[in-house]
């Protein structure tokens, strides 16, 4: 033990334990706080160790951040890699162990949130391995490895070609349950859950993209967890290209394991050449909100959203699609700031030859028969009508039919000398290449200086197959992936106050490598509330509520064809970055001053959705109402969305309030449908609420009734469940004890 150095870092209620000797770095702990003095933390690392035979054979396999398969391991090695077949079986000696910046000393270090960085080295392979771990002030942890080809006396032979490296991170396994996601266009996010059994659950993508059916995080809890109960280690990738979240669970042995899913061939290290893996993000919690909890505090601290109340946005895209028609849009524009609306995006259809989704992607200049003066006298009347001005683009897309195609097919990625197979009849732009990289951010750059575009709605409307570099036809997703990150940064850069949505043909692309770059994602291109509710829900695991697009759009919905009713809709965008997408010229008296109402009362609470911390039940129960919440930090204040199953054996159910403060009362006010069912099975405070009787809910004010948080948070409400898709938006303010 004399040599054992033992780093605890704390934060939160986290503590992450990580032990080192002489070889990889072991997390002993990663849960509940451990609130042991220094010394008692030594003698429970001391009392884990296990020496085999005479401390020379059959030595136990002792889980690392990076397993390592010439320990023992037989699971999937953190790292696969080789040179020209040989050198596939590292053994990994520890250099230094630094936290913050100085080298650990034997024993224990205490401290709260913090950096370890451990260098290990194989003499034999001459491998370099580079571990950092992460624990963020907010209790979320990331880690992730790096491998550096330090050849010499090899430096003739093959390159260290990488196949895969993936961090993992250890979870107790009394945790017997995952819950994660999966989905479709319109459809992301679907929860599938199942015990935990042994072998390996792996969720990859391969499509180049994070991907429709992205899980998201793998949610890993105590049975039976639940939103504010149970023990629960949500775990996240946080990259945008190929990448696997893998639950492997052997003998003694749970983790999480995330990294890129690479190519054949993309990774080929000579000599001095390093590979960086993408962070793979933990955060354990009580339930599953108290976990998410800490993911929204880690993009709060990052995002641009944080800066300033989100604009109410109006997208045309909806309305018009790719009929662009000038008076047509001014109107719009005219009737949405009326309205209340602050941001008005101009989406896909603008640019040269884009008459549909056939040609013209890569020609990012304005269309000459739409807009004989370019963009701009738009974006004047835009600004001048009091809203900002954003724009659809898709940079990494170029259509066969467009002139960039016609003057370079050399910039298209392709494995062979066929284009690969069309998807929404468009190719991907190489990125790689310097020049198409530098001739689309000029493009991009050109365009936010000429027209004065605020924000960018950045679309990636297909998934990549066969993509390759044109000249040799060697995969390239993890080069695209990583130009994409660093087009976007240096757009940033030049425009540091350019707000920037994150879309892929809706959730295709959400996930911490893009959010900690842009502002908001389009969670779905379906606003069908129905749907919905549940797509912002579980995206709002990971992404905060005022980071996620939230529009409410047509009666009948584009994707599904159902119908819903204007309250329903505006109620369940209400919790997120609140629009419109719907073409609002013929809305009649009531809509119009139903819409201005919810646009007027999202204003008044927008600071709260976006500071607060999120909580939600019901949704893993089919037949009860469905909540979505959001509660002030200090518990002043909070908001509830509540849905209507779609078919229950009980007219009423009991909703309660989670998060609030027990110590305080609230004045209940309620917004939402207009009718909830048959008059005599709704409850009082539901039935009589001001907000519900066509006022607003008048900023905490009004006559609700006021009700102890103890009762609201623990007893609950009876809500009525006898029609399906209804929705109440519930306010409710502290009052000041008498
Ligand atoms: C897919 C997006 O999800 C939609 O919102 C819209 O921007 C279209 N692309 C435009 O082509």
């Amino acid at each position: 033990m004399g040599s054992m150095r033992v780093v605890h870092l704390s934060a939160e209620g986290v503590s992450v334990v990580i032990a080192a000797d002489d070889g990889m770095p072991e997390i002993v702990h990663w849960g509940e706080a451990v609130t042991s003095t220094d010394p008692d933390l030594l003698a429970f690392v001391a009392a884990e160790r296990r020496i085999g035979m005479d401390g020379d054979s059959d030595l136990p396999y002792r889980s690392s951040l990076l397993p390592e398969h010439s320990r023992g391991w037989f699971g999937a090695p953190g790292l696969s890699a080789h040179r020209d077949g040989s050198g596939w079986a590292p053994r990994f000696a520890l250099r230094s162990l630094v936290l913050d910046g100085a080298e650990a000393g034997a024993g224990v270090t205490s401290t709260a949130a913090g950096r370890v960085r451990a260098v290990l080295h194989d003499d034999d392979t001459e491998i370099e391995l580079t571990l950092e771990i992460d624990l963020t002030s907010d209790g979320l942890v990331r880690t992730r490895a790096a491998v550096r080809n330090t050849a010499t006396a090899l430096a003739s032979a093959a390159p260290l070609e990488v196949q895969a490296l993936a961090v993992a991170l250890p979870i107790p396994t009394w945790a017997q349950e995952v819950l994660d996601f999966t989905g479709r266009w319109g459809h992301e996010r679907i929860p599938q859950r199942h015990p935990i059994v042994r072998g390996d659950h792996t969720r990859t993508s391969r499509r180049g993209r994070t991907g429709l059916d992205a899980t998201l995080v793998q949610a890993i809890g105590t049975p039976g967890f639940s939103s504010d109960s149970g023990e629960v280690w949500l775990g996240h990738v946080g990259f945008s290209g190929n990448h696997e979240h893998t639950i492997e669970r052997t003998d003694g042995r749970l983790h999480f394991r995330g990294g890129e899913s690479l190519l054949p061939g993309e990774v080929r290290l000579a000599p001095g050449e390093q590979y960086t893996g993408p962070w793979a993000f933990g955060s354990y919690g009580r339930g599953l909100d108290g976990a998410a909890a800490r993911f929204h505090a880690f993009l709060r601290d990052r995002s641009r959203s944080s800066r300033r109340p989100r604009p109410v946005t109006m997208n045309v895209w909806e309305a018009v699609y790719f009929d662009h028609d000038r008076d047509v849009l001014v109107d719009l524009a005219a009737r949405a700031a009326e309205l209340g609306v602050e941001r008005y995006v101009l989406d896909d259809g603008w640019f040269r030859g884009r008459d549909d989704d056939r040609a013209g992607l890569g020609d990012w200049t304005p269309d000459p028969v739409a807009w004989p003066d370019g963009l701009r006298p738009l974006a004047d009347e835009v600004r001048a009508l009091g809203m900002e001005f954003g724009l659809w683009v898709e940079p990494e897309m170029i259509n066969e039919d467009s002139d960039l195609a016609r003057a370079h097919p050399e910039w298209i990625l392709r494995a062979g000398p066929e284009l690969p197979q069309r998807q929404r009849f468009q190719q991907v732009l190489d990125l790689t290449q310097p020049a198409a990289f530098d001739h689309i951010l000029g493009l991009l750059d050109g365009l936010v200086d000429e027209v004065g575009v605020s924000y960018l709605k950045w679309d990636h409307n297909r998934d990549l197959i066969a993509a390759g570099h044109p000249a040799s036809g060697a995969p390239a997703v993890h080069e695209q992936t990583l130009a994409v990150y660093r087009l976007i940064d240096e757009l940033r850069r030049r425009h540091p106050d350019l707000e920037i949505e994150s879309c892929a043909s809706g959730g295709g692309r959400v996930d911490l490598g893009m959010l900690e770059r842009t502002d908001r994602i389009h969670p779905s291109d379906s606003h069908d509330p129905h749907d919905r509710f549940g797509i912002l829900r579980w995206t709002g695991l990971l992404v905060p509520p005022e980071m996620m697009g939230s529009h409410v759009a047509s009666p009948v919905s584009s994707v599904t064809g159902r119908t819903h009713d204007l309250q329903f809709r505006c109620a369940v965008a209400f919790l997120g970055h609140f629009g419109i997408e719907w073409d609002i010229r013929d809305l009649d008296a009531h809509d119009r001053r139903v819409l201005g109402d919810w646009i007027a009362r999202y204003r008044r609470h927008r600071h709260l959705i976006a500071t607060g911390l999120t909580v939600g039940s019901g949704e893993l129960d089919p037949a009860a109402p469905q909540v979505r919440g959001v509660v002030a930090p200090d518990g002043s204040e909070a908001l509830f969305t509540i849905v209507t199953p779609t078919t229950s054996a009980d007219t009423i159910a009991r909703v309660r309030f989670p998060g609030l403060s027990t110590e305080r009362s609230y004045r209940v006010t309620v917004s939402g449908s207009d009718s909830f069912g048959p008059p005599w099975q709704v409850p009082a405070w539901l039935r009589e609420s001001p907000g519900l009787s066509g006022d607003s809910d008048s900023q905490g004010g009004g006559d609700g009734p006021v009700i102890a948080g103890a009762v609201l948070s623990r007893v609950g409400l009876e809500f009525p469940t006898s029609h399906p898709d209804r929705a109440a938006v519930v306010h409710l303010a502290a009052v000041a004890s008498p």
